[in-house]
C-alpha cells in the first residue's frame, strides 16, 4: 500500500480521480466518510467561510475539485429597514497578504493578513449566492452553507429580535423548503472589540444565540453551527465557552487568534496548537459538546488526524487554499484541487498515510476490512472517557489522602 501511495501521489499531481473518496476506498480499503452539521460527507475536507467563498465561480471550482463542503462568506444580519447592528463588520477591503509565520514553538506555517471583515455587498446579492448554494447542495455534489453575524447585545440589553427574524426568514426563503443549515460566526475581530471584554457577556451569547436563531426561524427548521472565536482569555475560558455552547447543533473550533498589537487576526501553528490543547483539555475534563468541526492551520493530513482524534468529524480550511502555487506538490488544477492532493495523498504527511500509520501502531483497527475516518472520533472518545475517569479517580484519591 505504501508503494501504491507513492505512485498515486505522483500520478495525481496533474489530476485527481473524479470520485476521490470512492478511489481511496477501493485502493486502500479506507472509508473517509465524515460529517458536518449533521450531513454525511464523502470525506472530511471543506472550506471555511471567508474571501474564498464569495462567488458562484469559486463555488463551482470547489465542486469540480471535489471539496466535501464550503461555508459561504459571513453576511452581516439586517432588519427590514436595512439596519445592521453589526454594520461595523461590513468592511470593504480587497488586499490580503499571505505570509509565513513562525509560532512560539518555532514552527513555520502560514497566515493571511487582512483588515476586512464580513460580506460587503448587498443582502440581495448574498441571497442570490445562497440560492445557488442550495442548488449545489441539492445536487448532492457538495454541501454549501451560509454564514451570518447577528446582533450581539451587551449584558442587560435585549437581543434585536427583528434583525434575527428578518435575516433568518430571508435566508430560509432563499434556501428553499428544506431545513436551513447555518453557521453563526463569532469572529476573531470580535475578540479585539470592546464588546468582548466581558466574559459573562460572551457566555450569554453562546447560551442564548441558538434559541434566538431558532425562534427567528419560526416553523422552518434551522440546523445551526456556532463558529467559536479564540477569546482573549486563557484556555480555561475556552472550555467555559465550549460548555456554554451546548445547545448548538455543531461547533466549529476555533477561529483565528487576535493580535492586539497589530490589530489583525492570525493563524499558523500558534493557532492549531492552542486549538488542539483546548480540545484535549475538554476531552480530559469530560466536557460533552455538540458534534465538532476543526478549523485552524489544517495544512496536512496529519493535522486533520490531530483534530479528528480530539473529536472533530470534519475540518474546514482557509489559509491552505491560498498558498503560493509553488507550495503545493501538485502541478495542475485549481488550488482546491492541489490542496486536496497534498492533504490526502502525500506519502508521509497525507491523510491516507496517517491512517495507515495509526493502523500499524495499533491505534485504529479495520472493521469488515476497512479503516474508517469516523472511527477516530469514537476511539478518541472512549480513550478520553477512560482518561477522564482515571483523572477523576486520581483526583478523588488525592482528596481522600489530603483529608
Ligand atoms: C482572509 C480571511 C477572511 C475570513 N473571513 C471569515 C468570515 O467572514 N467568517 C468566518 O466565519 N471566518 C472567516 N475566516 C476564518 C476562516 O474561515 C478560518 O476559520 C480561519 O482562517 C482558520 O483556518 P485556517 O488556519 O485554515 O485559515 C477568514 C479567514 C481569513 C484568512
Amino acid at each position: 500500500m505504501r508503494a501504491r501511495l507513492e505512485r498515486d501521489f505522483e500520478r495525481f499531481k496533474r489530476e485527481l480521480p473524479s470520485d476521490i473518496a470512492g478511489y481511496v476506498r477501493g485502493a486502500y480499503r479506507i472509508d473517509l466518510t465524515a460529517r458536518y452539521l449533521g450531513r454525511t460527507l464523502p470525506h472530511p475536507i471543506g472550506k471555511g467561510s471567508g474571501q474564498l467563498s464569495l462567488s458562484l465561480d469559486q463555488l463551482e471550482t470547489d465542486r469540480a475539485a471535489g471539496l466535501a463542503f464550503v461555508v459561504l462568506k459571513t453576511v452581516i444580519a439586517e432588519d427590514p429597514a436595512g439596519e445592521r447592528s453589526m454594520g461595523a463588520w461590513a468592511v470593504h477591503e480587497t488586499r490580503m497578504k499571505v505570509e509565513r509565520r513562525r509560532s512560539a514553538s518555532d514552527k513555520e506555517g502560514w497566515t493571511v493578513t487582512w483588515k476586512g471583515r464580513g460580506w460587503d455587498r448587498s443582502f440581495d446579492e448574498y441571497l442570490a449566492l445562497v440560492r445557488a448554494a442550495a442548488d449545489c447542495t441539492r445536487s448532492g455534489e457538495i454541501v454549501a452553507v451560509p454564514s451570518v453575524k447577528y446582533h450581539l447585545p451587551r449584558l442587560g440589553e435585549p437581543f434585536r429580535t427583528e434583525e434575527y427574524r428578518y435575516t433568518t426568514e430571508r435566508l430560509s426563503q432563499a434556501w428553499g423548503s428544506e431545513e436551513l443549515p447555518l453557521e453563526k460566526d463569532f469572529s476573531p475581530t470580535l475578540a479585539g472589540n470592546e464588546l468582548a471584554e466581558e466574559r459573562n457577556q460572551i457566555l450569554r451569547w453562546l447560551r442564548e444565540v441558538p434559541g434566538q436563531v431558532r425562534a427567528a426561524a419560526g416553523s422552518t427548521p434551522v440546523r445551526l453551527a456556532l463558529k467559536l472565536m479564540n477569546a482573549r482569555f486563557d484556555d480555561a475560558f475556552q472550555l467555559e465557552m465550549l460548555k456554554a455552547a451546548g445547545s448548538a447543533d455543531a461547533l466549529v473550533v476555533f477561529n483565528r487568534l487576535w493580535d492586539p498589537g497589530q490589530g489583525v487576526a492570525f493563524g499558523g501553528f500558534d493557532l492549531s496548537e492552542r486549538n488542539l490543547r483546548v480540545l484535549q483539555a475538554a476531552r480530559l475534563d469530560g466536557i460533552r459538546t455538540p458534534p465538532l468541526t476543526g478549523s485552524g492551520n489544517v495544512s496536512s493530513g496529519r493535522l486533520i488526524l490531530d483534530y479528528a482524534r480530539l473529536g472533530c468529524e470534519s475540518v474546514q480550511l482557509h489559509t491552505f487554499f491560498q498558498l503560493p502555487l509553488s507550495e503545493y506538490p501538485g502541478t495542475d488544477g485549481s488550488r482546491s484541487q492541489r490542496a486536496l492532493h497534498a492533504l490526502l495523498f502525500h506519502p508521509i504527511d497525507g491523510l491516507v498515510a496517517g491512517m495507515l500509520d495509526l493502523e500499524a501502531d495499533g491505534l485504529l483497527e479495520r472493521r469488515s476490512g476497512e479503516l474508517r475516518f469516523l472511527d477516530l472520533q469514537e476511539s478518541a472518545e472512549n480513550k478520553n472517557n477512560h482518561e477522564s475517569t482515571k483523572k477523576n479517580e486520581s483526583t478523588k484519591k488525592k482528596k481522600q489522602k489530603h483529608n
